[in-house]
């Protein structure tokens, strides 16, 4: 094992040769996704950053009131309209049971629907 000691008169340019460390930095390939999403409940519309998680949850923590209940998908009080944004789950079984026909029109519970 190499125990040589360098002192600052060891470390003058030129004298001694130090290899500089390779560091390797990750990059991803991929941007996070920041595309805002739009929503409309009750004639207000409210702009979502995307956050991992409930949309609901997501909107609440960013100030935005939005009418909400039951959270359990049964109430129906936190419908949304989805006007702008991707990256929202596929409708669950209580959307499907409490929304019908609306889905197709954009309308999503947001107590259910998932920011991924
Ligand atoms: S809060 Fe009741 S269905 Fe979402």
């Amino acid at each position: 094992m190499n125990n040589r000691v360098f002192t600052v008169g060891s470390l003058i340019p030129g004298k001694i040769m130090l290899k500089p460390t390779q560091v390797q930095v990750r990059v991803p390939s991929e941007s996070p996704k920041t595309e805002e999403i739009n929503v409309e409940q009750n004639g207000k519309m409210y702009e979502i950053h995307p956050v991992k998680g409930k949309l609901l949850d997501a909107a609440l923590a960013q100030g935005k009131q939005i009418n909400y209940k039951c959270r359990k998908g049964t109430c129906g009080q936190c419908t949304v309209k989805v006007l702008s944004g991707q990256g929202l789950s596929p409708p669950n079984d209580q959307e499907r049971k409490k929304l019908k026909n609306e889905l197709a029109n954009g309308y999503r519970l947001a107590c259910q629907a998932e920011i991924l």
